[in-house]
C-alpha cells in the first residue's frame, strides 16, 4: 500500500523521491505515470493551486495530465513561462507572476510559479508547471528537489 506523507512546504524530497520510486514501480505507462506525477506533487507540496504537464507538439505546447483548475490548452513556444522555459530548456522560476512578461494567467489565483523542462535523451518532451497562490512560493531547494523528482518520473517511464 502507497501513502504520503501530510503536504508540506519544506517537504524531504529524498524521501519523496523514495515513494515516488515505490509508485512507479512495475509500471512505465507514459499517460499512467504522467497522470500519478500530477497527484503526487499536487498532494506531497503545500500550498499550489496548479500542477501538470505541458506536451510538445511541434512548436507548441499542449496540456497533459494535471491536477488543478481548467487551464489554457495551447502554448506556442516561447510565449509565457511555459513556452520560456520550453525555449530555454531550463528551470525558470518565477517568484511573481505579474512581474513576468507575457506571463498566462490561466487560473487567477496564481502568484508564483516553477516550470521545468522534460528533456528525454536531448529531446524536449514537455514541461511540467506548478503554480502558487503565494507569492516567491519555490525555493532554490525546491528547484533542486523538483528536478531531483522530475528525473525519477523520466527514469521510470517510457517518453
Ligand atoms: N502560467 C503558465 C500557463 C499555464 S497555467 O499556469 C496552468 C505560463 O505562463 O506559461
Amino acid at each position: 500500500m502507497f501513502h504520503t506523507t501530510a503536504a508540506s512546504r519544506q517537504p524531504d524530497y529524498d524521501e519523496l523521491d523514495r515513494q515516488l520510486a515505490g509508485l512507479f514501480e512495475g509500471e512505465r505507462n507514459f499517460i499512467a505515470n504522467a497522470a500519478q506525477f500530477s497527484a503526487f506533487v499536487a498532494q506531497t507540496l503545500a500550498d499550489l493551486n496548479w500542477a501538470g504537464f505541458y506536451l510538445a507538439h511541434g512548436e507548441e505546447l499542449v496540456l497533459g495530465p494535471f491536477q488543478g483548475k481548467v487551464a489554457c490548452v495551447r502554448i506556442p513556444f516561447g510565449r509565457g513561462v511555459c513556452g520560456t522555459t520550453a525555449v530555454r530548456r531550463e528551470t525558470v522560476v518565477v517568484a511573481d507572476v505579474h512581474a513576468f512578461p507575457g506571463h498566462i494567467a490561466c487560473d487567477a489565483a496564481s502568484r508564483s510559479e516553477i516550470v521545468l523542462p522534460v528533456i528525454v535523451d536531448g529531446r524536449l518532451i514537455g514541461v511540467f508547471d506548478i503554480d502558487s497562490p503565494e507569492p516567491d512560493r519555490f525555493s532554490e531547494q525546491d528547484r533542486i528537489g523538483l528536478e531531483k523528482l522530475l528525473a525519477r518520473f523520466i527514469a521510470s517511464t517510457d517518453c
